[in-house]
């Protein structure tokens, strides 16, 4: 509930307004895997899509997308996003229990967003495709070694290992499970904030005051993190991410 509340709250995933510049180290883009999967006849579903900021930029022409999100300020926002892209409908929807019949969809993805193997498997037809990306424990790992806080910094396993054993318990054959690491160069302070303030990096969904926008984040700790990170391009931040593509056998 809590963590539906944080999603309502910020009722869109874009960051375009924050300056940083993104240098990536591994080569993995999750769009171009859809891309490898789908021609312009798929039938595809997104889970967890946000404001639609990346399905409607990122995905490849395919026959029709079904953008889902259980909250259901994202899902207005995504409507209101919505402009020339036509094969696309958004719907409200928990991830968790997928409202489509069985075996529908050539492929299934989601970005950043919590996952349900067996619900996927369901609803996927044989041999259909399952593309993940998701945010993993060692994420920022530096900004939350010096906070002793942060998204899954206490989690005993890491999501992206959850997410692997699930998929193959859940009938799945891995075809791809890449560790992703990239470098974030934020120009100023602010724009780290205004990371900070908008995604749970720092703060676990408890501690995110709802109805107070502006967490408290401790300027001092902030402060040593910058000096220790300032290079040329900027702040560095430096995130792990895990990307995961599944065949239904
Ligand atoms: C970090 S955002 C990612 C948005 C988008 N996929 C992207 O990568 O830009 C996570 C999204 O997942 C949604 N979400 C979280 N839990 C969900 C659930 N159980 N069912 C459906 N959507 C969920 C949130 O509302 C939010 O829009």
């Amino acid at each position: 509930m809590k963590e539906l509340d944080f999603y309502n709250n910020i009722a869109n995933w874009d960051f375009s307004k924050i300056k940083y510049e993104t240098e990536k180290i591994t080569n993995w883009d999750m769009y171009e895997e859809v891309a490898k999967y789908t021609d312009n006849n798929s039938f595809c579903l997104d889970l967890g899509t946000g404001g639609g900021e990346k399905v409607l930029k990122k995905y490849p022409e395919v026959g029709m997308i079904i953008a889902t999100d259980f909250s259901q300020e994202m899902i207005n926002t995504a409507k209101s996003n919505l402009k020339a892209r036509k094969k696309i409908k958004f719907a409200k929807m928990n991830n968790l229990k997928i409202n489509f019949p069985n075996e529908i969809f050539n492929l299934v993805s989601a970005r950043h967003t919590i996952i349900n193997a067996k619900e996927i498997y369901r609803v996927l037809e044989k041999g259909g495709i399952v593309v993940i990306q998701g945010v993993d424990k060692e994420d920022c790992i530096e900004l939350k070694d010096i906070f002793k806080r942060g998204q899954a910094y206490n989690d005993e396993k890491a999501i992206s290992q959850i997410d692997y054993e699930d998929l193959i318990n859940s009938g799945f054959e891995i075809v791809k499970n890449v560790k992703i690491k990239e470098n974030e160069y934020f120009k100023t302070k602010e724009d780290l904030l205004a990371l900070l303030f908008k995604t749970p990096i720092l703060d676990d969904f408890s501690e995110v005051k709802i109805k107070h926008k502006r967490i408290h984040i401790e300027n001092d700790l902030l402060e040593k993190y910058i000096k220790d990170n300032i290079t040329e391009k900027g702040i560095l931040l430096k995130r792990r991410l895990y990307g995961i593509v599944a065949r239904k056998k």
